[in-house]
């Protein structure tokens, strides 16, 4: 039977280190608030006006490319896993796509906007093209450009410290090596807390959806009968009310829940144990939550791949960082059982099984 296999890995992170001191001198946190509640030391920001989601994310591709033994012009189909795109339309698929050089091709190009999950949700959308037939060089991509728009006062000090820039990229191929390859990808989600964790201005909402949770939001919305003001509203600018928002202690709460049950699921189907796992690579929201699901699957400490202390949460490109790290650094070797991990806004939540 064919199986999707992961033929080429690559990571990109942009040069200027960000530490924990740099931002204390802009906001109200300290280094050693943000190691204890974290885990995280430092982080990468990209270069102003040079450096963009798409541009990242490409570095990263040529990257995976090489190591698949492609070319770009070989990639067949795009999928584009990001929250903070170079654009708010059109996707960063075609903005990849035109960076690479690979336009004349004419390939398809699809946008994934599951946050957090994104990668695994951009993997099993390839997994299933590969396994039909469909295509023969994937490129599944996950990259953010944080640094642009999180909120540098200490209003926004909860999220800011978290987050930093970077992308992750991987090639998937057809295989026939009886065994090897993405066993199973398993996709959850739960809109009933969409708000916990989110992005919500400029949209076009207009209140919507806090009306209906019976929560009095002031979006400034005119009172007038007019409709282009409602996307954008002069307080939402005076207010910064165009920041990412997370009720951080309800997201953990929840994180440490899904994460041990999504990696089980894939496990018990599979007829295998966590003790079975190779390398599990969570995506690094908080080094604590790493670390609780390591302690909850009963996982040694060289089972775990952890990166968050130096490149904070990179959302959609943490996992594929994560595992080209790992990868590079030897811990992955052919025929290991590799466990890949999400949770995050949404919420939505995934988990893949891969036999490297
Ligand atoms: O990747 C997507 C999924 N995301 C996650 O899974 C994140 C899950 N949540 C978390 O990781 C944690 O909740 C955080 C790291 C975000 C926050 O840690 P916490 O231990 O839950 O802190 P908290 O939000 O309960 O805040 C505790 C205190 C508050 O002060 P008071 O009210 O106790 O006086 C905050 O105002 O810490 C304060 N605080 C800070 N202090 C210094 C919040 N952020 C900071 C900061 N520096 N950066």
């Amino acid at each position: 039977m064919k199986r999707t296999k992961i033929a080429g890995i690559g990571y990109y992170v942009p040069e200027r280190v960000v530490k924990n001191d740099d931002l204390s001198k802009v906001m109200d946190t300290s280094d050693e608030w943000v190691q204890e509640r974290t885990g995280i030391q430092e982080r990468r920001y990209g270069r102003k006006h040079e450096e963009t989601t798409s541009t990242m994310a490409a570095e990263a591709t040529r990257i995976a490319c090489e190591r698949a033994g492609i070319a770009p012009e070989d990639i067949d189909f795009i999928i584009f896993a990001t929250l903070s795109p170079d654009y708010y339309f059109p996707g960063c698929g075609v903005l990849v796509q035109r960076e690479l050089g690979i336009t004349h091709k004419e390939v398809g190009a699809l946008d994934v906007r599951n946050q957090c999950s994104g990668f695994l949700y951009a993997l099993s959308i390839g997994d299933q093209f590969i396994r039909t037939g469909t295509y023969k060089n994937i490129l599944v991509v996950g990259s953010e450009m944080h640094s642009m728009g999180l909120d540098f006062s200490t209003r926004g000090r909860n999220v800011t410290v978290i987050f930093g820039d970077g992308a992750g990229a991987a090639i998937l191929q057809p295989t026939e090596e009886p065994g090897r390859g993405i066993l199973s990808t398993k996709l959850h989600a739960d809109g009933t807390y969409a708000e916990k964790l989110a992005f919500i201005n400029p949209g076009c909402h207009g209140g919507y959806h806090f009306k209906k949770l019976g929560e009095e939001v002031d979006f400034g919305y005119p009172s007038t009968d007019t409709y282009g003001e409602i996307f954008l509203t002069p307080r939402m600018m005076q207010e910064g009310q165009y920041y990412p928002n997370m009720e951080g202690q309800f997201v953990f709460k929840m994180a440490v829940q899904k994460f041990p049950e999504v990696i089980r699921e894939a496990l018990d189907e599979a007829g295998l144990q966590a003790s079975d796992i190779g390398m599990l690579i969570p995506h690094q929201a908080n080094l604590r939550i790493s670390q609780f699901v390591q302690k909850r699957l009963g996982l040694r400490d060289d089972q775990v791949w952890n990166n968050i202390q130096h490149y904070g949460n990179t959302t959609a490109a943490s996992v594929p960082i994560a595992l080209c790290e790992a990868w590079e650094a030897g811990k992955i070797k052919n025929g290991d059982l590799v466990c890949l991990a999400a949770f995050g806004s949404g919420f939505t939540w995934a988990s893949a099984l891969i036999r490297w």
